[in-house]
């Protein structure tokens, strides 16, 4: 007779309770920048305990008795290979990068549950088959399929968004290949349903495999037509995938930890997903099928205006004589990792006399909060960021405004241009500050590749150049008036 309620399995359990709070509370903590580190060393202490419970006290069943966990060694090894390859690579990213390194360590996920499965499923259904089951219509058998389906469709994913944003894959726009996918989705389910009502067999574990390479060609042929743009969107949704198959894992061991985390990972991720589309005025399924991109009849017309340039020393005369500036930074702070001389003349203007805050629109940059972790990492107090409305309502008493390697998120066609594919989007209202200074190397287009009206706008004076240089030339200019 097997003993359940051993000191060691009470301990165990426990432990899982534990390191659910753990992530509970850590996630909690990451929703404000000053606990946002210690959230995460919160959670992953949570994960630590979870790990080091599981190989202590985790009993096997073997004959009908229970056992140690097996194969320490080699656990030890992946343990520290895994830990290695993670340090090393989060060290060395750049800012700019972290987006690839999020979808490559998000796919790892995936493939972790999809692995699972598939380890799983043979021991399953040699035990259905020795209880002479006639079909595998159980939960058990839903979780190990949900979590190779979902997991291979979040790693395969993954890795075209991983390749996209770092500009190995292009964009394939075909519509066909929207049919290809749907035409796999049904596939897949309708496979899902057959093994489900087979008989199963011991040793007969084909259909598994087939099931695997199903689920990543879906997973590639789901990405493949998405712009590589929306791709952190793309990112957060698999991300969430990761997450439903990682519980699909605790749901298989009775794991509650594993069932905790993700759980956790599935919601926020859906909670991501669906803010960052809020931000964007768009839909979901507008993501999904690619709408973004081109251009508006207004936009385009703009052709024979010209754009007035300020030169540096103008710049610095109107910026020391102001009383109030706001810092609207964008993509292009990030490319021009421009937030340290940023935080300079914050300094400097403000040694002067004049009040500097920062406009941070929420999906300015490429992934949420991109701008508020620049910012942070160069020690800009958090007080001094005003969130989009805020800005806004600010902005008619402001002097002058810097926008710094932003473009969409201050393009006045959200509002004025109903036929802009960025109509609708919530923008900070820059042009309605006195005087607005931009900064951005050329007239190129950002993100939704449509011209922006701001820079032919009368109060729009153009400051060309790389971000980070600029800045700092200004900040000499500045010093020698
Ligand atoms: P963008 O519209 O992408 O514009 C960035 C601008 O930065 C470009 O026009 C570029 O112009 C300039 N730039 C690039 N490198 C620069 C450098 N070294 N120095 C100075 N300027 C530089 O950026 P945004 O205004 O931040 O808007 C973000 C866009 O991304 C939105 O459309 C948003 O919907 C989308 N998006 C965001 C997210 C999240 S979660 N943040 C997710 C998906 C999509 P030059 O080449 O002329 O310099």
């Amino acid at each position: 007779m097997i003993q359940l309620f051993t000191p060691q399995i009470s301990i165990l359990e426990i432990s899982y309770v534990l390191a659910s709070v753990l992530f509970i509370l850590g996630l909690k903590k990451l929703s404000h920048p000053d606990t946002a580190r210690n959230g995460n060393l919160w959670a992953a202490a949570g994960m630590t305990l979870a790990i080091l419970c599981t190989i202590l006290f985790h009993k096997k069943e073997e004959n009908g008795v229970l056992e140690n966990i097996g194969n320490i060694p080699l656990i030890l090894a992946a343990l520290v290979i895994g830990s290695t390859i993670g340090w090393v690579a989060a060290k060395k990213v750049k800012m700019t990068a972290m987006p690839q390194m999020v979808s490559m360590f998000n796919g790892m996920g995936g493939a972790c549950a999809a692995l699972i499965s598939m380890m799983e499923f043979p021991r399953m259904q040699t035990s259905l088959a020795a209880g002479h089951a006639t079909t595998m219509l159980n939960g058990e058998a839903l979780a190990i399929l949900l979590g190779l389906t979902i997991g291979g469709v979040s790693f395969a994913g993954s890795m075209i968004a991983f390749g996209k944003l770092d500009e190995r894959i292009g964009d394939i726009k075909t519509p066909f290949l929207r049919y290809i996918n749907l035409a796999f989705l049904v596939v897949l389910l309708i496979f899902i349903v057959f093994i489900m009502f087979k008989e199963p067999v011991a040793g007969e574990n084909w259909m598994i495999y087939v099931l695997g390479i199903f689920a990543l060609i879906y997973g590639v042929t789901f990405v493949m037509p998405i712009g590589g743009a929306d791709m952190p969107v793309v990112i957060s949704l698999l991300n969430s995938f990761t997450g439903v198959a990682a519980a699909c894992g605790g749901f298989l061991y009775n794991n509650q930890a594993m069932l905790t985390g993700g759980i956790l990972v599935g919601s926020s991720g859906t909670i991501l997903t669906i803010l960052m589309c809020k931000a964007m005025n768009r839909s979901l399924l507008n993501v999904i099928i690619g709408a973004f991109g081109g251009s508006s009849a207004a936009s385009e017309q703009s052709g024979e205006k010209s754009v007035k340039e300020i030169t540096l020393s103008d710049a610095a005369v109107l910026l020391s004589y102001s009383q109030k500036v706001l810092i609207v930074p964008g993509y292009g702070l990030a490319v021009a990792q421009a937030q340290h001389p940023c935080h300079d003349l914050d300094v400097l203007l403000t040694s002067k006399g004049v009040e500097v805050k920062y406009g941070i629109h929420p999906v300015a940059g490429r992934m949420p909060g991109h701008m508020n972790v620049l910012l942070a990492e160069a020690d800009v107090p958090y007080e001094k960021l005003l969130e989009m409305e805020e800005a806004n309502n600010e902005m008619q008493n402001t002097d002058v405004v810097i926008v710094v390697g932003a473009n969409d998120v201050v393009n006045p066609a959200a509002e004025d241009d109903p036929s802009s594919p960025i109509a609708g989007m919530p923008v900070i209202r820059v042009w309605e500050a006195k005087n607005v200074i931009v900064m951005k190397r050329s007239m190129a287009k950002g993100y939704a590749a449509i011209e922006n009206n701001l820079f032919y706008h009368p109060r729009t004076r153009m400051l060309f150049g790389d971000a980070k240089t600029s800045m700092q030339k200004l900040i000499a200019e500045i010093k020698n008036l």
